[in-house]
């Protein structure tokens, strides 16, 4: 049984997901609750030495090497950090999870997406998200924020990102009760307004029915 709160921040890379984490992190302990900050690849030392491999190795990586990296990354996560985590009662704002795994190694990287859900499942032992916000932003946009220096993922083509994307707002139309869509082109303050309604709203919910 875990009592505490799990939101997940999904979206391209320079959708504005770490940025509205940052400030969703400051107002929730404002109002006093208690909250950890986690993200995907990488939250513990396991997932250091994988998230390097991911974002800075060299030479090619084998698709199917790739997905399974970021699950193992994942398996590990949910274990030690997350399920723990919400079983103190904390809020787990964890930026990136299991979407992006269907959005850029299922629709990106075009591998069989059942297999990728069913995986998925198998790394996170039950532990679905509470919450999960979809930052949605114009692929030439979220490349101009992202700017010059990118790392391994960020470096792959339009056409990749432009499939994430599409899969991500696909996702959000086969979950909307879980999935919320927010138009991340605007600017940070109104779309931190827009995050913080969808939040507060859930949380008073989840409070008032005491689960
Ligand atoms: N709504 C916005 N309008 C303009 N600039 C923004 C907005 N949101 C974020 N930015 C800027 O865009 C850049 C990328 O933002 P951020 O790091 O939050 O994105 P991200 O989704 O976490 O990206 P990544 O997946 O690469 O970690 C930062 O320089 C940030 O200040
Ligand atoms: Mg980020």
């Amino acid at each position: 049984m875990t009592k505490g709160f799990f939101i997940t921040f999904e979206g391209a890379d320079g959708s504005g997901k770490t940025t509205q984490l940052n400030k969703i992190k400051d107002l929730l302990e404002e109002e006093g609750f208690d909250v950890v900050v986690t993200r995907e690849p990488g939250a513990l030392l396991i997932g250091e030495k994988i998230r390097e491999i991911l974002l800075h190795h060299e030479e090619h990586i084998a698709d199917r090497c790739e997905m399974f990296l970021f699950l193992a990354d994942r398996a590990q996560h949910v274990e030690e950090f997350i399920k723990p985590a919400l079983e103190e009662g904390k809020i787990v704002l964890c930026d990136r999870y299991t979407d992006s795994t269907i959005a850029y190694q299922g629709y990106g990287r075009n591998q069989n997406i059942k297999l990728l859900t069913d995986l998925n499942n198998i790394a996170i032992n039950g532990m679905v998200p509470d919450l999960t916000l979809l930052f949605d932003v114009s692929t030439e946009t979220a490349m101009q924020r992202v700017g010059e220096e990118k790392d391994r993922m960020e470096s792959i083509g339009a056409d990749f990102h432009k499939r994430v994307r599409n899969g991500y707002l696909e996702l959000q139309r086969k979950e909307p009760e879980r999935i919320k869509l927010i138009n991340a082109n605007n600017s940070i303050e109104n779309v931190y307004n827009n995050t913080k309604n969808i939040i507060l709203d859930l949380i008073t919910h989840k409070e008032e029915k005491g689960v």
